[in-house]
């Protein structure tokens, strides 16, 4: 602590100066604690351990983690939380290793913190920015309590391919809602004061392209043309680089022939040098190491490899610990370039105001007073509710009536342990609403509950070890499958209507939990295929953390309602939406498709030069022998126990040239029979370009509440700027000529009409 003091008067200015002056505070800041520095102490800066209290994802754990702090050589710590832990860990850096540095504390915290929301994928199905701003803002209330204050997260790898099972902590598939996505998390967890005791710095993740993994197989190869790249899969990004994230994460895959890790190009020439990041860069868990496997060479090869390319972290592997001195006296790097990767990890503690006040975010009062609230589980609940999807929903059977009899079966209704969904870490199972206890809390004085289990989420133990890697999520029962089913079909027989929770355990999605087939378990289907036949009107509660494909369910239910993992409120917003006390307004953020075959598959696809329209097959134009071509829910879809009516589109001028906007006007009319809210969809397409571009391309969107029988006007305004995208030379125009826009409930179901852009 005696050395920081002189840095604390220096701290002290900096609060009290402008931007310009505190760069240059900054600046001289840690230059002059840098003059301070051997090699070896700034080389331990980049260094980032996990003592194993998190989710180990890769096959190491740090090892000596207490002699590497005190040595100087540990920069950043994740995986330890609670203020007194963090505080402890902290003060082996400040008063034991010779310059006492502060070492800065991470986290996955995904969604949510101990009030753990629903998956990043359902959350995006709310399309309320503000909404996910808050899920934000709460988390890093939470974790800051907790002493965690470097957060790895948001998550924005677009993803097309719904066999990858992190497909569950993005926010789906398109580019402009994921980058509006991207901000509202960036903007919720740092609230542009990183130095504030309630925020925490955000980690972009994962740079770059890590969704498109070939296959759908985790951690696999990328290869793509960099026009896809830069109109389809960077934007998100950019845009949480340009809310201004602290830091950013390089991916596992290799980027055309590169590993991320060590890939200049992405890191450096991209990041940097065009989209102007000043944060610093993270390796994922081990990335650098793995670039070995990758072919690229011994560890102090690819350790080298990674710091020119730009990384400043490295993430548990030690490969910059180990060998970077080496490289150094090899003349393999520069201690220009390690100096480059500590003076930012250094920036990051400046900002995060780690120099000023190391033990700024161990308030010990704090974790009792702001975890968990009252009112953090109500937005949890409230989120939650906004998250579902309604996929179907014939005759009305939903909303249910608060009377009569109902039988709650499925593998999933009375599940605890699988409510929080992937990534969770510090989430609490134990807290979880299951559904029976949701459905009681919230009519279960006026409604009958009957209960039956009815199958297990898999019956093959094989394949339920493999789910069950982080604690108990399936559990086999010893009952037959043919007994159980006998059970469910008891209690049906005794119930006015069947309400069925079933799906995926919550680890059958996220880090390398990848399917190549998207069904639901067949011991399931069998269950669904048996209720189906009672005749009785039957519900599916679908929890899933990735579309799945559901053409039978789809067939058998009279209603579908896709709640993904919805944190821990799971229960009572569950029974919130099928009991009416809200009505349903998710849209899909990722198509579902009917089958694996169709994937990829995605709404904002070009034309072939042999386009089918509609799904009758034509001989020679595009299309399956076995399987038509559109999905069987499409992005943008959802249902409400409403009903919706659009009018033609009106344009305020038909005609713009590139310094005018117009308003592209409809106008929505609830004409059911509830309150409820419509996602207005915008989309174009530019008919004529000089490289292929998508048939559609959302562009704007705008959450409505009507009252029943209410009508509005809503309004759009167009500017060239909507109509930019990347060429064929990778310049961002917008191109002359005719444009389509269209209005709608979802990316299938739209008004439409043109304009030109002189
Ligand atoms: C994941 C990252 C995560 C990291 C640290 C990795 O396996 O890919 O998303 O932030 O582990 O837990």
């Amino acid at each position: 602590m005696k050395k920081l003091l002189f840095l604390t008067i220096a701290f002290a200015l900096f609060i009290s100066c402008g931007q310009q002056e505190k760069e240059s505070d900054m600046d001289r800041f840690v230059g002059d604690l840098m003059s301070q520095m051997t090699v070896q102490e700034k080389i331990g800066q980049l260094n980032l351990i996990t003592p194993g209290g998190g989710i180990p994802t890769g096959s190491v754990v740090s090892t000596d983690v207490e002699a590497k702090i005190k040595e100087g050589n540990v920069g950043g710590i994740f995986g330890v939380s609670g203020p007194q832990k963090v505080r402890q860990a902290q003060q082996l850096a400040i008063e034991e290793s010779r310059l006492g540095i502060p070492m800065i504390f991470g986290s996955d915290v995904i969604h949510g913190y101990k009030t753990t929301f629903p998956i990043p994928l359902g959350i995006s199905a709310s399309w309320d920015m503000e909404l996910i701003e808050k899920t934000a803002r709460i988390a890093a209330q939470e974790a800051t309590a907790d002493g965690i204050f470097w957060n790895f997260s948001p998550m924005v790898d677009i993803a097309r391919d719904p066999r990858w099972g992190r497909v569950a902590e993005g926010a789906g598939e398109d580019p402009f809602l994921g980058s509006l996505v991207a901000k509202a998390m960036v903007r919720g967890y740092q609230q542009d004061d990183l130095a504030h005791e309630n925020t925490m710095m955000a980690t972009v993740k994962h740079m770059a392209l890590y969704g498109a993994s070939e296959a759908g197989r985790d951690y696999n190869t990328v290869d793509m043309s960099r026009n896809r790249m830069f109109n389809d899969y960077m934007p998100p990004y950019k845009a949480a680089v340009d809310a201004g994230a602290g830091c950013v994460m390089s991916s596992f895959n290799d980027v055309n022939g590169i590993p991320a890790s060590g890939n200049r190009w992405l890191l450096t020439d991209l990041l940097r040098d065009q989209w102007g990041f000043d944060g610093f860069v993270v390796s994922d868990y081990t990335s650098v190491n793995e670039m070995i496997a990758h072919g690229m060479g011994d560890l102090q090869a690819v350790s080298a490899l990674s710091l020119k390319a730009g990384l400043d972290m490295d993430m548990v592997g030690e490969g910059f610990l180990t060998t970077l001195e080496k490289s150094l006296e090899e003349g393999k790097v520069t201690e220009a370039e390690i100096d480059l990767a500590c003076r930012r990890i250094l920036e990051a503690k400046y900002k995060l105001g780690l120099l000023d006040d190391p033990y700024r975010y161990f308030d010990e009062t704090r974790p009792e007073k702001e975890i968990l609230t009252a009112e953090n589980r109500q937005a949890a609940r409230d989120v939650a509710a906004r998250s579902f999807v309604l996929l179907k929903n014939n005759n009305q059977v939903l909303p249910l009536k608060k009377s009569g009899t109902v039988a709650l079966v499925g593998p999933l209704a009375d599940s605890q342990n699988n409510m929080l969904g992937t990534w969770a870490p510090t989430g609490e199972h134990h807290l979880a609403v299951k559904v029976i206890d949701g459905v009681k809390i919230v009519v279960g004085d006026e409604v009958e509950i009957l209960y039956a289990k009815g199958a297990n989420i898999v019956d093959d133990p094989e394949y339920a070890e493999k789910i069950n890697v982080f604690g108990p999520k399936v559990e086999i029962d010893e009952r037959s499958p043919e007994e159980m089913i006998r059970e469910a079909l008891a209690v049906s027989a005794r119930a006015d209507v069947i309400v069925a929770v079933v799906g995926e355990a919550s680890e059958m999605s996220g880090e390398s939990a990848n399917r190549t087939n998207l069904q639901l378990p067949e011991n399931q289907k069998k269950l669904v295929r048996a209720l189906a036949k009672t005749e009785k009107p039957l519900v599916l509660v679908m929890m899933s953390g990735r579309p799945l494909a559901l053409v039978e369910e789809n067939e058998l239910a009279n209603a579908i309602l896709q709640v993904w993992h919805p944190g821990v409120e799971a229960g009572n917003a569950i029974a919130d939406v099928l009991f009416g006390n809200y009505n349903p307004s998710g849209k899909l953020t990722m198509t579902f498709p009917r089958n694996v075959g169709q994937i990829p598959i995605y709404y904002a696809h070009r034309n072939t030069g042999r386009p089918q329209e509609g799904d009758t097959f034509e001989k020679f134009k595009t299309n399956y022998l076995d399987s038509p071509n559109s999905p069987l829910f499409p992005f943008g879809y959802g249902l409400s126990y409403t009903k919706f009516e659009y009018s033609e589109i009106t344009l305020s001028k038909t005609t713009i040239s590139a310094d005018e906007t117009l308003e592209a006007r409809v106008t929505l009319t609830n004409t059911g029979d509830y309150d409820g809210e419509e996602v207005v969809q915008l989309y174009i397409r530019d008919v004529v370009t000089s490289i292929t571009r998508p048939v559609k391309e959302l562009k704007g969107f705008q959450k409505i509440f009507l009252k029943a029988g209410e009508s509005k006007e809503v309004s759009f305004t167009l500017s060239e700027e909507d109509l930019k995208f990347y060429n064929y030379d990778l310049e961002f125009v917008a191109e002359p000529g005719e444009f389509i826009v269209f209005i709608g409930t979802s990316s299938d179901e739209v008004k439409e009409t043109r304009f030109v852009l002189e």
